[in-house]
C-alpha cells in the first residue's frame, strides 16, 4: 500500500511536474507530493471519492477492491466514518483525509468538533485537484431555448445571488444592464439610474439645494424615493422580488420594493433602509440599479430565477451551453470547525457559496467556518465565486491561512471576529495570514467591503499578500474593542500588517476608504474620551500601497478612523492615491514614519483631527502626531499638507525631518501648502517653521527618487534625505513577490 503510494507520486511528478511551472490561474500551486508525503506519510488514512466511492465503506482505500470495501462518498459520511474507526484504532500522528479529483458537491454544512482533531484534508497527490463545490449544479445540455436569447431549465431549488456560467459570475437581470458582461463584472458597475428626489424634502435635507458632502436627513427618506420617466414599471411582474441597490457613500444597500405609485413616481421599500436616501447627496451620486425583474433580462451573462415557476432562465453567450454548466450557489457554510483542534485544509479548491439573502454587516457565513477552535492551517487553497465570506475565524488561537487564493468574493475573502469580550479566554489570538491573493472582494455586499478584516487581542498578523480589485478597502483592521495604552511592552503590537501589495481599490464604486484601514469602537470618537483605552497598538510597514480611484472622495493609504490609537505606519511605498496618503482621524501617539510618498492627488498629504470625529473648537479631540523623516514628492499644484476641515490648529502635530519637494513648482502653492496657525488657511514653510517650531530640520529638496516613472521609490546615494537620518526603502520585492505568485 506504502509502496503503491510512492509510485503514485512519482509518475505524478514525471507527468505533471513539467506542468507546474506553466503560469496558474485560480489556484495556487500544489503542495508537491514529496511535501505532502513528508507531513502526513505516518498519518492514519482516509480517502474520499463522490464519484466512486460509498458511505458505507471504511474509506480506508483510495479505490474500491473486489471485497466490497473503497473510500468513502461524502464528507458527512467521512468524518462518522473516520470518528467510528478512531474509536478502536488509535491514530498516532493523526488522520489525513485524502479527497480524489473531481467535484465534491456539499449541500449541508459538514459539522466537525473535538472528535475531529488533528484532521488535515488533503488533495490526493496525483489526482486533478478535486473542488468542494457549495452549488445545485444545471448541466449545460438541460437548457432549452424560449425565444432567441433567453435559456430556460426546470430548477426545483432556492434562488439566489450567485450563479456561475462556468467560472463566470452571471448577473441577476438589471436595469441598467452593464455594458459588457465579462463574467469578472461588480453588481455594483454602473451604469446606473438616478434618483429623481426625495420622499420627503425639508430645509435640512433636500435634492435641489444640496449636492454637498453629507446633510441631515429624517428616516422617511429611507422608505423609498421618487424615480424618473419609466426608470420603474408597475407592471413588471414578481415586483415584490426585485431589489434595489442603492448607493449612500460608503455603503451600497438593498431595499426589497414593496409598492409602486405609479401616479407620483415613487417607489416604496418592503423595509426602511438604515441610511435615509439624501445622507450624502454627492458621494451617493443618486445612483442606483435595479435587480432581479424578469422583464429586465435582455443582456448576455443576466439570469432570473423564479422560485414559484420552478424555472431558471439566463442568456448565455452563445455556444455556451455546449461546453459549460450552471451553477446555483446554496450553501452558506461548507466546513464548521468547533471545539475543533489541528485541523487543516490543503490543496484544494472551493467554490460556489450562498450568502444567505444577508444584506448588512456580518463577517459570517464564511463557506470555511472555525469557531472556538485551535491550530488551524489553510494552505495551498483556492476560493472562488462565493457569495459572502470565504474563511471566517471566530475566538480561535493558532491560525494559518497561506498561500492560498481568492477571487470573485462577495463580501470578505478572511474575517477574523473578536465580539469585544476581552474576558473570553478563546478571543483571536496568533492568527497568520500570510503570502496569498486576493483578487475581486466586495462584488456583492457593499457593506465597506475588504478583501480582509482582521480582529483580535494578540498576535494578528497579515504579512506577504497580494490585495487587488475591491470597491471599498483593502485590509480592515480592529473595528472593535481597543486596548489600553499599557496592554503591550514597548515596540510590541497586537496588529503587524507587513509586506502587502495592496493596488487597484475603489474602482469608481465607494467612498472614504483606504488601502489599509484601521479602526477603533465608536466611544472613541467622543471629545470627552481621554483616549487612554483607544489604542489598536498596530504595526503598519513595508506595504505598497497603490491605485485607488474612488467614486467621489476617499481612497487614501493608510487610515486610522475614529481616533485608533498606538498606530505606527511606517517605511510604506505610498503613490498614486486619490486622497491622504497617511490619515489620522484623531488619536493618541500616531506615528508616520520614514515612508515614501509620491502625491499625485489634488487634496491633503496628512490627515488629522476634524470635527466629525474631533469635537469641535471649543473641545477639541485629544491628538498626539508625529510625522517623521517621510520623504514627500508633490506633482500636484493643488495638493496641501493640509484640508480646510482638518484641525491643525490646536496639538499641532510633530512634524520634522521631512524631505518635501514640488515637481512642478507653482506659486500659490509655495505660499499656501502648509497648514497655518488659524485653522483652514495655509502658510508658506518658513512661515509654518516659525509659527509652529515644526519641520525645523526638514529641507524642501528633490529627493531623488530612483525611478519615480517605473515606480521605484528607492533613494538614490546622492539624495539630500540620507542627510537628514532618512532610510532609503526598497520595496520592490514587496510589488513582485507578493502573494502567491510569488512562491
Ligand atoms: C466588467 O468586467 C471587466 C473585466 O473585469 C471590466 O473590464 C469591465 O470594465 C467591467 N464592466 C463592464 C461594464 O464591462
Ligand atoms: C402598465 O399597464 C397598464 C395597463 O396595461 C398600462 O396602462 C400602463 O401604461 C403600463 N405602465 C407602464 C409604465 O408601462
Ligand atoms: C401623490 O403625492 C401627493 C403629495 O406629493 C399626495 O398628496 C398624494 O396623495 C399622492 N398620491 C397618491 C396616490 O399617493
Ligand atoms: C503557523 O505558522 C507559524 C509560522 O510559520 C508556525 O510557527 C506555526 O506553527 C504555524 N501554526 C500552525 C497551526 O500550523
Ligand atoms: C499654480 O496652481 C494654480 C492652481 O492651484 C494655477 O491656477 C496657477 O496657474 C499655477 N501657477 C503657475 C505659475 O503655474
Ligand atoms: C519666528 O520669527 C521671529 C522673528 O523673526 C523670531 O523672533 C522667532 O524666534 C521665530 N520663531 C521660531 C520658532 O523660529
Amino acid at each position: 500500500m506504502q509502496r503503491l503510494f510512492i509510485t503514485t507520486f512519482l509518475l505524478f511528478q514525471l507527468v505533471v511536474g513539467s506542468r507546474a511551472k506553466t503560469k496558474f490561474g485560480f489556484c495556487p500551486p500544489q503542495l508537491t507530493p514529496d511535501e505532502v508525503y513528508r507531513r502526513f506519510g505516518k498519518s492514519q488514512k482516509f480517502y474520499i471519492d463522490y464519484n466512486n466511492g460509498n458511505d458505507k465503506w471504511n474509506g480506508n482505500l483510495p479505490d474500491p477492491d473486489e471485497f466490497g470495501n473503497g473510500p468513502f462518498k461524502t464528507f458527512a459520511g467521512a468524518i462518522a466514518g473516520m470518528r467510528q474507526t478512531k474509536k478502536c484504532v488509535y491514530a498516532a500522528s493523526g488522520v489525513v483525509l485524502y479527497v480524489r479529483g473531481g467535484t465534491h458537491f456539499v449541500d449541508k454544512t459538514v459539522i466537525m468538533d473535538e472528535r475531529d482533531n488533528s484532521l488535515s484534508i488533503v488533495a490526493y497527490p496525483g489526482d486533478e485537484r478535486p473542488l468542494i463545490s457549495g452549488a445545485h449544479r444545471i448541466p449545460g445540455s438541460e437548457f432549452s431555448k424560449l425565444d432567441d436569447k433567453i435559456y430556460f431549465a426546470p430548477y426545483e431549488g432556492h434562488c439566489t445571488k450567485n450563479v456561475f456560467l462556468g467560472r463566470k459570475r452571471l448577473l441577476r437581470a438589471r436595469k441598467p444592464s452593464v455594458e459588457e458582461w465579462t463574467g469578472e463584472n461588480f453588481t455594483g458597475e454602473g451604469p446606473y439610474l438616478k434618483i429623481d428626489n426625495l420622499l420627503v424634502n425639508t430645509e435640512e435635507c433636500n435634492y435641489d439645494g444640496t449636492g454637498g458632502f453629507k446633510q441631515a436627513c429624517p428616516p422617511e427618506n429611507g422608505d423609498g424615493f421618487v424615480y424618473a420617466d419609466n426608470d420603474i414599471n408597475p407592471n413588471w411582474s414578481n415586483l415584490q422580488k426585485a431589489d434595489i441597490l442603492v448607493f449612500q457613500a460608503w455603503i451600497a444597500e438593498r431595499g426589497d420594493i414593496g409598492e409602486i405609485d405609479a401616479k407620483n413616481k415613487t417607489v416604496y421599500f418592503q423595509e426602511r433602509l438604515r441610511t435615509p436616501i439624501g445622507t450624502h447627496p454627492k458621494p451617493s451620486g443618486w445612483r442606483y440599479i435595479v435587480e432581479n425583474v424578469y422583464e429586465e433580462l435582455d443582456s448576455v451573462g443576466e439570469y432570473y430565477c423564479d422560485e414559484e415557476k420552478g424555472m431558471f432562465y439566463f442568456i448565455p453567450p452563445e455556444g455556451a451551453l455546449d461546453t459549460e454548466d450552471v451553477y446555483i450557489a446554496t450553501t452558506e457554510v461548507v466546513f464548521e470547525a468547533m471545539y475543533g483542534e489541528d485541523i487543516g485544509f490543503y490543496n484544494l479548491e472551493f467554490r460556489h457559496g450562498h450568502d444567505g439573502h444577508f444584506e448588512g454587516y456580518m463577517e459570517d457565513p464564511g463557506l470555511l467556518q472555525f469557531v472556538l477552535s485551535s491550530k488551524v492551517t489553510i494552505e495551498r487553497c483556492c476560493f472562488s465565486n462565493l457569495g459572502h465570506t470565504a474563511i471566517y475565524v471566530h475566538a480561535c488561537t493558532d491560525v494559518n491561512i497561506t498561500e492560498s487564493i481568492f477571487t470573485d468574493i462577495g463580501y470578505f475573502a478572511i474575517g477574523a471576529k473578536f465580539d469585544d469580550d476581552f474576558d473570553n479566554p478563546m478571543a483571536n489570538k496568533n492568527i497568520n495570514i500570510h503570502r496569498n491573493t486576493f483578487q475581486r472582494c466586495g462584488v456583492v455586499n457593499m457593506f465597506q467591503p475588504a478583501c480582509i478584516i482582521v480582529q483580535g487581542i494578540e498576535n494578528i498578523k497579515v504579512t506577504n499578500n497580494d490585495i487587488g480589485f475591491s470597491p471599498y478597502a483593502g485590509i480592515r483592521i480592529g473595528w472593535q474593542a481597543t486596548f489600553h495604552w499599557s496592554y503591550v511592552e514597548t515596540d510590541k503590537y497586537v496588529f503587524y500588517i507587513e509586506r502587502n501589495h495592496v493596488h487597484d481599490f475603489g474602482l469608481g464604486l465607494l467612498n472614504d476608504f483606504a488601502g489599509i484601514y484601521l479602526s477603533s469602537n465608536p466611544e472613541c470618537s467622543e471629545a470627552t474620551l481621554s483616549l487612554a483605552t483607544c489604542y489598536l497598538h498596530a504595526y503598519v510597514s513595508r506595504n505598497v500601497i497603490h491605485k485607488t480611484i474612488p467614486y467621489n472622495y476617499g481612497g487614501k493609504g493608510v487610515y486610522g478612523d475614529t481616533a485608533a490609537s498606538g498606530l505606527v505606519v511606517t517605511e510604506n511605498w505610498l503613490y498614486d492615491l486619490s486622497e491622504a496618503a497617511v490619515n489620522f482621524h484623531c488619536g493618541r501617539y500616531n506615528y508616520a514614519l520614514n515612508n515614501m510618498i509620491h502625491q499625485v492627488a489634488d487634496g491633503r498629504v496628512f490627515g488629522v483631527c476634524n470635527s466629525i470625529v474631533g469635537g469641535n473648537e471649543n473641545e477639541p479631540l485629544y491628538q498626539i502626531m508625529i510625522f517623521k523623516e517621510n520623504v514627500i514628492y508633490v506633482s500636484n499644484v493643488d495638493a496641501r499638507l493640509w484640508r480646510k476641515s482638518d484641525l491643525w490648529d490646536f496639538f499641532v502635530p510633530n512634524l520634522d525631518y521631512n524631505d518635501y519637494f514640488f515637481n512642478p513648482a507653482n506659486d500659490t502653492q509655495k505660499k499656501d501648502f502648509f497648514p497655518a496657525r488659524e485653522q483652514g488657511k495655509g502658510v508658506s514653510f518658513k512661515k509654518w517653521q516659525n509659527e509652529t517650531g515644526r519641520d525645523l530640520h526638514s529641507i524642501i529638496k528633490n529627493p531623488l527618487y530612483v525611478d519615480m516613472e517605473n515606480e521605484d521609490f528607492r533613494l538614490d546615494c546622492q539624495s539630500p534625505a540620507l542627510d537628514l537620518g532618512i532610510k532609503s526603502i526598497d520595496n520592490r520585492h514587496v510589488r513582485r513577490l507578493s502573494g502567491i505568485f510569488g512562491v
